[in-house]
């Protein structure tokens, strides 16, 4: 059943962004707040979990459907066991005409130095790393578990030597925590192959207590930065993509800013988004999924199966941050976390 599906707004799928686990040994603060998240906390028991070969014959149906790219997030998905082989099982899906995927993964660093040369050996393409901040006292607030700089940057290093790029370094800026981090971050990133972006805080899920001005506008991140390095705009890889693109004046790299909150991507946005117990989300921000698992586990057909899916993309009209920005109502319902649908 190949063919290019569009949803209600012709946004076509492009992108298929799988959670494989709910757990993480970080505890971010505008992710998984310690408040929140303690040993209390009810996560997916592993009967829950879907299996590897469940996550393929999915990601098989996604990639005939026109996926291209695959992004595994959690949680920290290199914590869930033999992440390798799932990779390997994984690179090994073709599209519809006999090209590789795009296979990635979004981490905190924590055990990349360890996992780098068996994540590339298994078949995966390049890793996107989560760092927001050099210092140690900020990045050790903001992860709310000790977790020094220095480990993070020894893991990016192990993954460059592997082969795993390009490689992308993701900070979140909370104002009042880590925006002071701005510069100091971009100083230390230019001159090397890593493209570093900035996120805006954003009000996923509902524990992190989002207040709108902590969020540190885009704009304002590249004014900062421009004031100290000149910068250049320059045009998006793809359609799409979530981060703008910037490139420094003197030639020596780039970075990007992905303004969710203030210049919402809605538009173009093509990700659909597995969570760790087979839920189909269209949004990030959606309050509820399409449970693929039940339908896997009921015995139906690759066929059936590849059915739904499509029913679900072509109806979908989902734009959650383009409505928070127009400042709708509607928005109070429970969204789901991060840490369950990935980043
Ligand atoms: P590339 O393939 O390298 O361009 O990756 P990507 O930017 O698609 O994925 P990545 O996981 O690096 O995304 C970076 C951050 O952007 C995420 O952690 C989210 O904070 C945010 N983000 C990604 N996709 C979406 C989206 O569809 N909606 C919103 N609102 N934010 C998103
Ligand atoms: N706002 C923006 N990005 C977030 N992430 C997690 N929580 C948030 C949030 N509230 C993203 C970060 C991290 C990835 C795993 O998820 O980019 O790098
Ligand atoms: Fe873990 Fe990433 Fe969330 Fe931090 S942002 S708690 S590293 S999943
Ligand atoms: Fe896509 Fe939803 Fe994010 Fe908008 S808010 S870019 S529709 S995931």
């Amino acid at each position: 059943p190949t063919g290019l599906l569009a949803d209600t707004r012709a946004r076509p799928l492009h992108d298929l962004r799988i959670s494989i686990t709910d757990r993480c040994n970080f505890r971010c603060v505008y992710c998984m707040p310690k408040e929140v998240f303690d040993k209390d906390y009810p996560y997916l028991p592993h009967s829950s979990l879907l299996t590897f070969e469940e996550i393929t014959r999915v990601a098989s149906l996604f990639v005939a459907h026109g996926v291209e790219k695959i992004r595994l997030t959690g949680g920290e998905p290199l914590l869930r066991k033999n992440v390798e082989k799932l990779i390997e099982m994984l690179a090994a899906l073709r599209t519809p005409d006999g090209r590789e995927l795009d296979l990635t993964l979004t981490t905190n660093g924590s055990l990349l130095a360890r996992k780098a040369q068996a994540l590339k050996d298994a078949g995966l393409k390049r890793v996107t790393v989560s760092l927001d901040a050099l210092d140690d006292a900020v990045f050790k607030k903001m992860n709310d578990v000790d977790f020094a700089v220095t480990d993070v940057l020894e893991g990016i290093e192990a993954a460059h030597r592997v082969g795993l790029g390009p490689i992308k370094i993701n900070m979140v800026v909370k104002g009042g925590m880590n925006d002071q981090e701005i510069l100091p971050m971009a100083r230390h990133f230019k001159d090397t192959p890593y493209v570093l972006r900035f996120i805006e805080y954003m009000d996923v899920g509902t524990s992190n207590g989002w207040k709108m001005d902590e969020v540190i506008p885009s704009a304002e991140v590249v004014r900062r930065i421009s004031a100290d390095m000149p910068l250049e705009p320059i045009a998006p890889n793809y359609t799409g993509e979530t981060a703008n693109r910037w490139r420094h004046a003197d030639g020596s790299g780039e970075i990007g800013v992905i303004s969710s909150v203030t210049q919402a991507f809605c538009s173009d946005c093509s990700r659909a988004r597995l969570s760790t117990e087979g839920k189909l989300y269209t949004c990030l921000f959606a309050t509820g999924g399409h449970d693929l698992r039940a339908l896997l586990r009921n015995g139906n057909s690759d066929e059936e199966i590849s059915t739904v899916i499509a029913h679900i993309w072509r109806a979908r009209d989902d734009r959650y941050s383009e409505l928070r920005t127009a400042n709708t109502s509607e928005l109070k319902e429970r969204k789901v976390e991060m840490s369950y649908i990935g980043g």
